[in-house]
């Protein structure tokens, strides 16, 4: 478990073992044996990138249905048919989900709650980073990264656990896995005072662009570890999976100058992973990896924590985020689903 494992979380942050992880070692290959007959996989973002080559991936283990969650169905839709080529037998459907709206991810967990039996496999992949300050227009009014990266991600993660949950007691736990990203691996927090946790993060004259998705990504992490604390691994395994640098998604499209755009093409030409190998890594932290990675960060292995997770002042953060959190959701009952 990452909780165990403080004394490589500063060599993990740096950049050298980073660049090696990606250069040298491969993704390995699934088990063999490994299948997904009679169940339900749900990956958010599934339209482009990641989260497409995800579906994919978990396609070819051969499950009864996959949920495709996206905020715009006509993309989602073209994306589907093109899996619906490939794989003539599957089942593929294809949601709405918005991100930066809770009352998006209400309805689509209350559409998960009517129309599905069970969801054995969610992956959270939907996730985007900002080089403008700008809040969304609902609840709390937060920064976008924030909102869609932390705040909707924790909302629908409590909302899914219902249906995550096993239906009799023979039945294997459910997975959820909450896409990470290595961005957040070296960062520390700011103590805000007397202030709310999550309010300080809403400050423009803060606001550094991509560290703000570093910042996001390690909020979740702290959330899932968290969240490990309070359920069952008997019933839901609960992990952060990171696909590391990854060339050939869209993940970059809010750069609109052509020199750092040419900047980050290149330098993803040389340490980014295929879509194809990375999205791989999903299935690793969701389908191989067991009950000793609940509240951990993996991708084909447990890795430790952003290192700030392990002092002090990191845990008291994870105390105070989880407890914000839960009164920032509470319009949602999430405690119920804990
Ligand atoms: N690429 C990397 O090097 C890398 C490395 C580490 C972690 N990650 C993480 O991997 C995940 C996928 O990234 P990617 O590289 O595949 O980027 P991408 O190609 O831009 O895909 C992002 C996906 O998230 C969706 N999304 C963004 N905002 C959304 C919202 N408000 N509501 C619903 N869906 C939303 C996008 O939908 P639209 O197409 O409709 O916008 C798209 O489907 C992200 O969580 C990212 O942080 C990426």
């Amino acid at each position: 478990m990452s909780s165990k494992l403080k004394q490589q979380a500063s060599y993990e942050a740096t950049f050298a073992h980073n660049f090696w992880k990606q250069t040298l070692s491969r993704v390995p290959a699934i088990p063999a044996g490994i299948e997904l007959a009679g169940k339900t996989v749900l990956v958010t973002g599934a339209n482009v990138g990641l989260g497409f080559e995800a579906v994919r991936n978990f396609l070819r283990l051969r499950p009864s249905l996959v949920i495709m969650g996206v905020r715009s169905v006509n993309k989602g839709e073209a994306a589907a048919a093109a899996l619906r080529r490939e794989f003539l037998d599957a089942r593929i459907e294809v949601w709405e989900l918005d991100m930066e709206s809770f009352r998006s991810v209400q309805a689509f967990a209350a559409r998960a709650e009517r129309e599905l039996d069970r969801v054995h496999v969610a992956v959270l992949n939907a996730g985007l980073g900002k080089l403008k300050f700008e809040r969304v227009d609902e609840g709390g009014c937060h920064e976008v990264t924030i909102q869609v990266n932390y705040l909707t991600t924790a909302l629908l993660s409590f909302l899914l656990l219902p249906k995550l949950r096993p239906t009799t007691s023979s039945s294997e736990p459910g997975r959820l896995s909450i896409v990470n990203s290595g961005a957040s691996l070296g960062l520390s927090l700011e103590d805000p005072g007397d202030g709310r946790f999550l309010d300080s993060f809403d400050r423009a004259e803060k606001f550094n662009g991509f560290g703000q998705y570093g910042l996001s990504k390690l909020l979740i992490m702290m959330f899932v570890a968290k969240l490990a604390q309070t359920i069952n691994p008997k019933e839901v395994i609960v992990n952060c999976t990171d696909p590391g640098a990854t060339k050939g998604t869209e993940f970059f499209r809010s750069v609109n100058s052509w020199i750092m755009s040419i900047a980050l093409r290149s330098f993803m030409g040389i340490i980014g992973r295929r879509t194809a190998d990375a999205s791989r890594i999903y299935l690793h932290s969701s389908l191989v990896l067991g009950e000793e990675s609940h509240g951990s960060w993996t991708d084909w292995i447990i890795r430790a924590w952003p290192k700030t997770m392990y002092t002090d002042q990191g845990h008291h953060m994870g105390e105070r985020l989880w407890d914000e959190t839960l009164e920032e959701l509470k319009f949602a009952r999430v405690e119920e689903k804990l």
